[in-house]
């Protein structure tokens, strides 16, 4: 589902017809990977493979450099179309959804990227609100809203700052709490952690965990040994275009 009845459409979703489109498969997974193959160009990166990803699971994606994982998240977000095979997220189809209805799903997937995608002339606070902003989000609901996500991820006393005078683990935090403004179902994080110390990457799972505790299917990717060792989650991994 991705319009709760109880809450009133925004503009932007009322633009879209209910029903959304039919699920080919009903199945309990949140992400399903059906034979999926992608080459870019001859370059086979993903051949051929099926996975699926239950609701409230936590599953950490490994691999070495270049094994294909951030291609995984492109697949599962619509940034990138399959070359074959399908790809569903919470019973709906990925890649022949239309723009707008992609764009509507995607509020319910919380992204944190590698390299944070922060907006460096914009404060902590705007950062977040910024999400709601293009979302047409009304100005009340952003005031109330973004302190507190900022609280979730214990940034709120940092929220008039800006990116360039955060550390690395508050920068990944920042990234955590914009993902997490329209209360996503779904959180993938690719590498968040990336190039953080022992004591930032314990911070970023902790997190990570408690979203999981409280609801959240967590996807999370890392070829960090480290990571591995302080997750409990089932670990799938990318080799040679397979998985395993
Ligand atoms: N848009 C693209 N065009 C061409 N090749 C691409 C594109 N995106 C990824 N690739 C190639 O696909 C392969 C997998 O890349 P991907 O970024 O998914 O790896 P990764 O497992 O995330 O690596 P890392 O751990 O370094 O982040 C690489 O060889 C990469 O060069
Ligand atoms: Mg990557």
């Amino acid at each position: 589902m991705i319009f709760p009845q109880s809450r009133k459409r925004t503009p932007a979703e009322q633009r879209i017809p209910l029903p959304l489109p039919p699920a080919l498969h009903y199945n309990t997974a949140m992400i399903s990977f059906q034979n999926v193959s992608k080459k870019f160009g001859s370059h086979l990166v993903l051949d051929d493979i099926t996975f699926y990803i239950d609701k409230n699971e936590f599953v950490i994606l490994t691999g070495s450099s270049g094994a294909g994982k951030s291609t995984v998240i492109a697949l599962l977000i619509g940034a990138e179309k399959p070359t074959h095979g399908v790809i569903e997220v919470d019973d709906m189809h990925i890649s022949d959804m239309d723009t707008s209805t992609l764009q509507l799903l995607r509020r319910k997937i919380g992204v944190v990227y590698q390299d944070y995608k922060l907006l460096d002339k914009k404060t902590v606070f705007e950062n977040v609100a910024f999400a709601m902003e293009v979302c047409n989000e009304d100005d009340d609901k952003i005031k109330e809203r973004v302190p507190e996500v900022l609280e979730k991820v214990g940034l709120l006393h940092f929220q008039d700052k800006f990116p360039d005078e955060l550390s690395g683990g508050e920068k990944q935090r920042l990234s955590i709490a914009r993902a997490l403004v329209h209360n996503p179902y779904l959180i993938i994080a690719d590498e968040p952690t990336g190039n953080l110390d022992e004591e930032n990457v314990r911070g970023i799972i902790h997190l990570l965990q408690k979203l999981h505790k409280e609801g959240a299917t967590v996807l999370l990717t890392t070829h960090d040994p480290k990571v591995k060792e302080l997750v409990k989650g089932r670990m799938l991994t990318l080799e040679k275009g397979k998985i395993n």
